[in-house]
């Protein structure tokens, strides 16, 4: 069973699940982007980013961290689920949620006990909020009332030295309210 799922494998979402699993945890990477999953089903990496590379190669090999493109088993075989997707500048500068709110309302539709969401992403102040509406709404809708909480865990990595950065980290923030 895989304990972590992380939707969104980009820059942040990537280095995240990789790191995680040499951590020893079983970590499954999700993206909507077909070419993106089989490039890393192919031991091709996306960016550069020195020291990303082996780190996957070893876990994939050893069975911790995996790729897919399946949403619902993502949230389904994780008991917590990182969201990493964009949030890029909207018109007026503020940050666009709309990839944020697609996660949260997949993760209610196929949520299938409790879960911790976790919010990677860089937003606003409020948006664990929205996060909880968004999730309940979809579960709502199923007429289903799994418990989940919603933690926020900002990530300050930088490109170029995102590895060392996420495993030698200056600060980690962790916003929970249970
Ligand atoms: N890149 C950085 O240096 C950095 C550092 C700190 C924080 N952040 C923040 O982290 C977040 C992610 O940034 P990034 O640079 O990793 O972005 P990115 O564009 O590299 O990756 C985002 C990924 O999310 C995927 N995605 C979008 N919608 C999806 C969905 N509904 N389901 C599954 N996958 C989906 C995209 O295909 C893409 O692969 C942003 O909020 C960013 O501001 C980035």
């Amino acid at each position: 069973m895989n304990k972590i799922s992380i939707i969104g494998t980009g820059y942040v979402g990537l280095v995240t699940g990789a790191c995680l699993s040499d951590f020893g945890l079983n970590v499954l990477c999700m993206d909507n982007n077909v070419e993106k999953i089989k490039k890393l089903e192919q031991g091709i990496i996306p960016i550069y980013e020195p020291g990303l590379d082996v780190i996957v190669e070893r876990n994939v090999a050893n069975h911790r961290l995996a790729f897919t493109t399946d949403m619902k088993k993502a949230v389904e075989e994780s008991d917590v689920i990182f969201i990493a997707v964009g949030t890029p500048p909207a018109e007026d500068g503020s940050a666009d949620l709309k990839y944020v709110e697609a996660v949260a309302r997949d993760i209610g539709r196929y949520m299938n006990g409790y879960k911790v969401v976790v919010d990677k992403s860089t937003v606003p102040v409020g948006t664990g909020q929205l996060v909880k509406l968004w999730v309940r709404e979809e579960l709502a809708k199923r007429g289903a009332s799994y418990d989940f909480d919603v933690v926020s865990n900002p990530e300050f990595l930088r490109e170029g030295s995102a590895v060392y950065d996420f495993t030698h980290p200056d600060r980690v923030v962790i916003g929970a309210e249970s």
